[in-house]
């Protein structure tokens, strides 16, 4: 992939990698950097070569946040005309695991967009926090919604009206991150985590993923017949039969994602 400006994209061992790149202003997320994530995960997710997106932050920050400069001066009909945020579900569509590797700030959209990726690796350096309402704004792409659903309703008002930053350890004790890595070595962690997920079954994740993410808006009972569908639906795999092959002769399975 090329032609991007905000962003640099590479493919290495099966792991896409996007890296926010406008380390100036911290990787503020101005409204064509946002549409180039997009447009990359989306890209990957097609490429048959990638097995797993990494989304990591060029400098001190991962992203602090929305673009302020670029939408200081907007109205109302210009967000709705433009209908900027509608490019962030398309994140939610991506079949394929997104993990990102945040070190410093996660801001506002920053932090946004940490909470739409499917697993989080962050620095002890990490702060994670909605500001908005220092600035007379809120979250707008899914900051209220995604924070409510992990950590209930009384934390996330907190965290939403005070502007309080969370700190990496306090994300982990919350479950907003995986794992804390120490900040020289998250680099190499992240993608070493990544390539160990993209030696998993392909359509194990994308079924998992999927299902698991049924999980947060359906009830048990209907999330539990869509889970035992793509439960089936494995069965028609290739990978399938090559994973309980591979543990009847006791060696290790090659999987091919189909
Ligand atoms: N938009 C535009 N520029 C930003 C930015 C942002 N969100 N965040 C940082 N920058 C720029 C700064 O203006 C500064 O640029 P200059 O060097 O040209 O002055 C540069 O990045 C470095 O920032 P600071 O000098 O401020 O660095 P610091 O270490 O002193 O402070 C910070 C870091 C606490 C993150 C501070 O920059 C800050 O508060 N940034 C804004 C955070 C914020 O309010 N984010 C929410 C945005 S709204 C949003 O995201 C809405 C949504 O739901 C999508």
């Amino acid at each position: 992939m090329s032609g991007f400006e905000f962003i640099s994209t590479s493919v290495n061992d099966q792991v896409g990698s996007i890296i926010l790149n406008r380390p100036k202003v911290l990787n503020a997320l101005n409204r064509k950097m946002v549409s180039e994530i997009v447009v990359a995960m989306e890209t990957f997710d097609q490429n048959e070569d990638v097995r797993v997106i990494l989304v990591t932050g060029e400098g001190r920050a991962f992203a602090a946040g929305a673009d302020i400069d670029e939408m200081a001066e907007d109205g109302s009909i210009d967000f709705e005309l433009l209908n900027q945020f509608a490019e962030w579900d398309r994140i939610a569509l991506v079949k394929k695991p997104i993990i990102c590797a945040v070190q410093g700030f996660a801001l506002g959209g920053g932090f946004e967009l940490v909470l739409a990726c499917d697993m989080v690796l962050a620095a002890e350096d990490a702060e994670f926090g909605f500001p908005e309402v220092n600035i007379g704004v809120m979250p707008g792409a899914g900051g209220t919604q995604r924070l409510t659903k992990l950590l209930g309703r009384t934390q996330a008002l907190q965290y939403l009206w005070t502007g309080d930053r969370i700190t990496a350890k306090e994300a982990e004790a919350k479950g907003i991150i995986n794992k804390l890595i120490s900040p020289e070595l998250l680099k190499d962690e992240a993608e070493k985590f990544a390539k160990r997920l993209s030696k998993q079954a392909p359509l194990s994740l994308r079924m998992i993923k999927e299902s698991v993410n049924k999980a947060v808006d359906y009830s048990l009972y209907e999330g539990m017949q869509f889970e035992r569908k793509n439960f089936y639906l494995l069965f028609s795999s290739e990978d399938q039969k090559e994973g309980m092959n591979a543990f009847i002769e006791k060696r290790r399975p090659k999987f091919k994602g189909k």
